[in-house]
């Protein structure tokens, strides 16, 4: 192949599949804050967001909860620029609460490999919190190299590479208010 031939090609706009709707979005966050709110009725809770990809789903999230939360951040990347992942969980920025003796949930955009919450579970857990859940927008299943599963999921997806909603493509479409299967 040419070089320029090659350059269009990498160029071109790639098809966006629609997944879900932004009103599919929103009656599923509804019914996953319905789940939590029951579950933590009694029980102090924090949820720990992963930036960046799950800011949008946290705030539509913690909007539709029915119990007090506490909330924190903490950034990690395992994919840098590209479609797939380096392997490697990178901690960008640490939680800035005392988890000790917390119930945390976190709240994750999507899981694929399952080698980013596996760590994550494993680096809260040294800190003595009381217990620890996983809420994710997308279980994403077929990649997976680690038995990972959540306790709350949004929406599940065979494969693909999901864009929109706060999921990025080497830091593009996060905005997007729906989920878009992007085919290069
Ligand atoms: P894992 O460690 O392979 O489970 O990857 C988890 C991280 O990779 C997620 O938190 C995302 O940031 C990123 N990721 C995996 N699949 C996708 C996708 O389809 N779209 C956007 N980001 C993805
Ligand atoms: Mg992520």
């Amino acid at each position: 192949m040419t070089e320029s031939l090659q350059q269009s090609i990498s160029a071109r706009t790639p098809e966006m599949i629609p997944v879900l709707t932004k009103e599919e979005i929103h009656q599923k966050v509804v019914s996953l804050a319905r789940q939590i709110s029951a579950d933590y009725q009694n029980d102090p809770l924090l949820l720990i967001a992963v930036l960046k990809g799950a800011f949008i789903f946290l705030s539509d999230l913690v909007r539709q909860l029915t119990i007090p939360v506490e909330i924190d951040f903490i950034q990690l990347s395992s994919y840098g620029q590209s479609d797939s992942s380096c392997g490697e969980v990178l901690f960008h920025s640490d939680i800035s609460s005392d988890i000790k003796d917390k119930n945390i949930v976190i709240v994750e955009d999507i899981i694929d490999t399952g080698l980013t919450m596996t760590k994550l579970v494993e680096h809260l857990q040294a800190l003595g919190p009381k217990s620890v859940k996983v809420c994710t927008l997308i279980d994403k299943y077929e990649r997976r190299e680690i038995a990972f599963k959540a306790d709350y999921i949004c929406h599940t997806v065979k494969d693909g590479f999901l864009v929109g909603y706060g999921l990025d493509y080497a830091e593009r479409y996060r905005n997007l208010p729906a989920i878009y299967d992007l085919k290069f």
